[in-house]
C-alpha cells in the first residue's frame, strides 16, 4: 500500500479509531488466550463462519513501548444461555406439562456467546494489511468486538501485496458462506504446484467445485488433463463456445504396448488373468519374452498374439515335436492349455470394456460429441498436453484396474517428458475424480493398482517439475494416506462418515475440531477451503456455474426411464443365444470357446473354464468382469 492509500483507510477512520464501515457486534468476555477468544454477541449481528475483529495492545519492542494491533478471528462456535431459565426450571415445567408463557420467568434474557478462533493480526492504519503476523499477547476482555467492511475482509483474505505487478493468478471458487459479499479465491501458484483435493460425501459438490476450478484455469489457459471415469467432465466439451482461445479435446481410451509401458501391460495382463500354477506361471513368462512386441500395438493384439504362440507350442507338444525350446520340455499339455485360457479371458474381458466404452459414447445424449482415440503419450504427448488444452479421458465402461492402468500410462509417460525436460510438453494439472480407485489405502488391496505409483512419484516430486494434480473422492478414508497428506491444499465439502472425518482431521494439519464437527452440517456446494492456496481455514459457498451445466451429463431421470423402456430386441437375441451356448458347455463340462469368439461369449464362458480347471478364484480375489458404469 502507498502512502496515498494509508491515508486514505486513516481518513476513513472515526474519532474513535474505528475504520469506517465496521460494526460493534459484541464484547469479549471470560479468558483469553493467543489463539482464541470468547464473546458476547449482540443478538443477530453475526454467523458462524464470519469474520470478525477486535484490537488490542501489544509489547512492540524490549523497550517497553506498545502499538495497537488488529486481531482477526474466525467464528467457529455460537453458543445460546439463559441464566434465568435454569435447567432445574425446565425440568419442572416438563414435569408439570406448564407451559413456559403461563410462567413469570423471563425468556427473553438470553444471550450470545461467539468463539472466536485468531487468525492473527495486523498492525497500522490499514486494517486489511496484507502483511499477517501472529498474536503475541491476549486480547483483553472487555475489549470490542467488530464486524469488519467487505472491502478489509477482501483484502484480508487474499492478502495480496497489490503493488506487486503483475498480480498474483487467482482462482475464483466462492463467496464466504457467511458473507456473500466476499469472494473466495485460491491461490493459482499454490493449486498447479502444490496440488488440491477435493472432498466430499456424494452429492456434496464436489464435481461442480471442480468444474469451477477447471474453468479458472481455463481462463488463464493452464493445461489441464481430466481423468473421468464417469463423464461428468464431458459437458466442458459441449461448451467450447464459453472458452473461445482453448480446446476442449474429449478421449476415449486405448492401450497399445511399447518399450516404456511393457511392464504395466505385462503386469495388467497378469492382474486380470486366472491366478496361475508355478508352471502356467512359467509358460506365462515364456510366453511373455518370446512373443514379439510391436511398437505401438493394440494391447489385446499382443494377447492374441501371445495366445497363437501358446496355441503354436501345444500343437508341437501333440505332434511330439522336436523343435521345442528346452524351457518347455517339463511344460505339459494341460498347462498350456490353462495359460491359454486364463489369456484369453484377459482378452475377452478388454474388449468387453472396449466395446462398453464405445457403446457409452455411442449413447443419444453424446450425439455430436467428437470422441477420438487417446493419443500416445510417449509420442505424442503434447497432443494431450498444450497451452489452451483441455484433454479428457472418458473411461466409462472400463473397471478399475484398467483405468488404473490407463491414469498410470498417461501421467507415467507425461511426467517423465516433464522431469527430464524433454521440452516438448508444458507445465498441466491432472485432475483426478473418484481417486480412491486411483490411490487406495493399503487396505483396499493397492497391489492390483498400478496408478498408486506413479501418482504418488507425481505427487512427490511434481512440484519441481510443474505437474499438478487435484484429487477428488467422495470416501476419504479409503485414500491412501501418504499420498493425500502431500495436497498442500483442500477443499473439505459436506462429509458425514466418522471414519471419513476423522481421517481428514489426521490429514488436514490445519482443521481445528471445531471446523471437523461442522462437516456433516453443510449444505451442497458449502465447505472448508485450507491450506496453502488461502491464507487461512474459510467456510465458503462453492459459485454454482449454471451455464456449465449440460443436459448430456445432467442427472438422469431414471423413473420416467424405467416407465418407456422396452428391452432391445436384437440384444435380448444375442443373450437368449449366449444362455443357450453357456448350458450347453456346462453339460459337456468343458469350455473351449473362453474368449476367442466376441465378447460376451466369451468372458461369460471363462469363469466356467475356471471352475472346471480350479476352486480358488481369480489372482487376488479378482475374477469376472466388472465394468463401471
Ligand atoms: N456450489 C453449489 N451451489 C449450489 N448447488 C450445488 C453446488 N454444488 C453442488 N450443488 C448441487 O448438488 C448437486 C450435486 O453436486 P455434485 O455433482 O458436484 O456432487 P458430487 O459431490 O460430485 O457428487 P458425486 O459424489 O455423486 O459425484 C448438484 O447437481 C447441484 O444441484
Ligand atoms: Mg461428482
Amino acid at each position: 500500500m502507498d502512502g496515498t492509500d494509508a491515508s486514505k483507510a486513516a481518513r476513513s477512520r472515526g474519532a474513535d479509531g474505528v475504520p469506517a464501515g465496521w460494526t460493534r457486534i459484541g464484547t469479549v468476555v471470560g479468558d483469553a488466550s493467543t489463539s482464541g477468544y470468547t464473546f458476547i454477541l449482540r443478538s443477530l449481528q453475526g454467523k458462524l463462519g464470519d469474520i470478525v475483529a477486535t484490537r488490542v495492545e501489544v509489547p512492540a519492542d524490549t523497550d517497553g513501548s506498545k502499538r495497537v494491533a488488529t486481531v482477526w478471528g474466525r467464528i467457529v462456535g455460537i453458543s445460546r444461555t439463559n441464566p434465568f431459565f435454569p435447567a432445574e426450571a425446565a425440568q419442572e415445567l416438563a414435569d408439570e406439562n406448564v407451559r413456559f408463557l403461563d410462567t413469570v420467568l423471563s425468556g427473553s434474557r438470553d444471550h450470545l456467546e461467539a468463539e472466536v478462533l485468531i487468525l492473527g493480526t495486523t498492525f497500522g492504519a490499514d486494517p486489511g494489511a496484507t502483511q499477517l503476523s501472529p498474536l503475541t499477547y491476549p486480547v483483553k476482555p472487555s475489549a470490542e468486538v467488530f464486524y469488519p467492511g467487505a472491502d478489509d475482509v477482501r483484502r484480508l483474505l487474499t492478502g495480496d501485496d497489490e503493488t506487486k505487478k503483475p498480480p498474483p493468478s487467482k482462482l475464483h471458487i466462492g463467496s464466504l458462506i457467511a458473507r456473500g459479499d466476499v469472494d473466495v479465491s485460491l491461490g493459482a501458484k499454490q493449486v498447479v504446484s502444490r496440488h488440491l483435493a477435493i472432498l466430499a460425501m456424494t452429492g456434496g459438490g464436489k464435481t461442480v467445485a471442480a468444474r469451477r476450478i477447471i474453468r479458472e484455469l481455463i481462463e488463464i489457459g493452464y493445461p489441464l488433463i481430466i481423468f473421468d471415469p464417469h463423464g461428468d467432465y464431458l459437458g466442458l466439451a459441449e461448451k467450447q463456445k464459453l472458452f473461445p482461445k482453448s480446446r476442449i479435446r474429449t478421449w476415449y481410451p486405448m492401450l497399445r504396448v511399447r518399450d516404456g509401458n511393457l511392464g504395466s501391460v505385462t503386469e495388467l495382463i497378469e492382474k486380470m488373468g486366472k491366478r496361475l500354477t508355478d508352471a502356467q506361471q512359467q509358460l506365462f513368462l515364456y510366453l511373455l519374452n518370446n512373443t514379439k512386441v510391436t511398437d505401438g500395438e493394440e494391447a489385446a493384439d499382443y494377447i492374441r498374439k501371445m495366445i497363437g504362440h501358446a496355441e503354436g507350442i501345444a500343437t508341437k507338444k501333440r505332434k511330439k515335436d522336436e523343435h521345442l525350446d528346452e524351457e518347455l520340455e517339463s511344460i505339459r499339455l494341460p498347462t498350456i492349455q490353462a495359460a491359454k485360457r486364463s489369456l484369453e479371458f484377459v482378452l475377452a474381458n478388454l474388449q468387453q470394456m472396449k466395446g462398453n466404452n464405445e457403446r457409452l459414447r455411442s449413447q443419444e445424449r453424446f450425439k455430436g460429441y467428437d470422441f477420438r482415440e487417446m493419443p500416445d503419450p510417449w509420442d505424442s504427448p503434447d497432443d494431450i498436453v498444450s497451452p489452451g488444452l483441455v484433454s479428457i479421458f472418458y473411461l466409462a465402461g472400463y473397471d478399475h484396474l484398467n483405468q488404473s492402468a490407463i491414469v498410470s500410462m498417461v501421467l507415467e509417460a507425461l511426467f517423465a517428458h516433464r522431469s527430464t525436460l524433454s521440452g516438448v510438453i508444458p507445465p498441466f494439472q491432472a485432475i483426478i475424480e473418484e481417486a480412491h480407485n486411483f490411490i487406495p489405502s493399503r487396505q483396499e488391496g493397492t497391489d492390483e493398482t498400478p496408478s498408486l505409483p506413479t501418482i504418488r512419484k507425481v505427487i512427490t516430486e511434481g512440484r519441481k517439475f510443474g505437474t499438478g494434480l487435484v484429487l477428488i473422492s467422495q470416501r476419504p478414508s479409503r485414500l491412501d494416506e501418504t499420498t493425500l497428506a502431500q495436497c498442500n491444499s483442500f477443499l473439505v465439502l459436506r462429509l458425514v462418515n466418522p471414519n471419513d472425518k476423522r481421517f481428514v482431521r489426521s490429514v488436514m494439519e490445519n482443521l481445528s475440531e471445531q471446523d471437523a464437527n461442522i462437516l456433516q452440517t453443510f449444505g451442497p456446494g458449502q465447505g472448508i477451503v485450507s491450506g496453502q492456496a488461502v491464507r487461512f481455514p474459510l467456510l465458503v459457498k462453492v459459485k454454482f456455474d449454471e451455464d456449465l451445466v449440460s443436459d448430456a451429463i445432467g442427472d438422469e431421470d431414471f423413473i420416467a426411464e424405467a416407465g418407456r423402456w422396452k428391452p432391445d430386441a436384437r440384444r435380448k437375441a444375442n443373450a437368449e443365444s449366449v444362455a443357450r451356448n453357456l448350458d450347453g458347455e456346462r453339460s459337456s463340462g468343458f469350455s473351449s470357446s473362453a474368449g476367442t469368439s466376441g465378447a460376451k461369449t466369451g468372458t461369460r464362458s471363462a469363469p466356467g473354464t475356471d471352475r472346471r480347471t480350479k476352486k480358488k478364484p481369480g489372482r487376488r480375489g479378482r475374477g469376472g468382469v466388472k465394468p463401471d458404469y
